[in-house]
């Protein structure tokens, strides 16, 4: 591979976030929990060329290994995302993201009547009644969302 196209390094063991949708990984790493304060090396990579897509995101979290049940959170946002598991500088696992079927505590419902904004708070939880394209119902008000009105 040329010198000019090794943007960021291999890592020798973690967890490659790739094909990001352009300039959504602080969001990424935002629903995974990551804040960087874990003291891990993260590497971010922003509005790189792609060789599927124009432009990708790319986010590398070396010495962690994230589950399913944590990395198909982020498919609401980045849906063609693929999750690499690196061990040794191999990739050991590809995962496609797949949709969860429920999404607990992660966000707010943006009915402000609904009983999980009142001043005794509830967790949230929104099922997925449609997956593709995906909408979010919210299990208390039961308003239906598209993703983009949730995150
Ligand atoms: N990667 C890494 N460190 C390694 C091995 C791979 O950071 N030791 C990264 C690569 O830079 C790439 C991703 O993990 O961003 C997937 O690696 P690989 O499967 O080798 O790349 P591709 O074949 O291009 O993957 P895809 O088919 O998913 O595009
Ligand atoms: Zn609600």
């Amino acid at each position: 591979m040329p010198e000019k196209e090794l943007l960021v390094q291999k890592i020798k063991n973690g967890t490659v976030i790739d094909h990001i949708v352009a300039g959504k990984a602080l969001q990424v790493l935002s629903i995974l929990g990551v804040s960087g304060s874990e003291g891990k090396t993260i590497t971010i990579a922003m509005n790189v060329p792609s060789k599927k897509y124009g432009r990708k995101d790319i986010v590398k979290i070396e010495d962690t290994y994230l589950s399913p049940e944590i990395t198909n959170k982020i498919s609401l946002i980045t849906p063609h995302a693929t999750v690499n598991i690196i061990r040794e500088y191999e990739v050991v696992e590809k995962r496609p993201l797949e949709l969860p079927d429920e999404i607990i505590g992660l966000f707010k419902c943006p009915n402000p009547n609904c009983i999980t904004n009142a001043s005794e708070p509830i967790e949230t939880k929104f099922y997925l009644p449609s997956k593709d394209p995906p909408l979010l119902r919210c299990k208390y008000c039961e308003r239906i969302y598209a993703p983009s009105e949730v995150i």
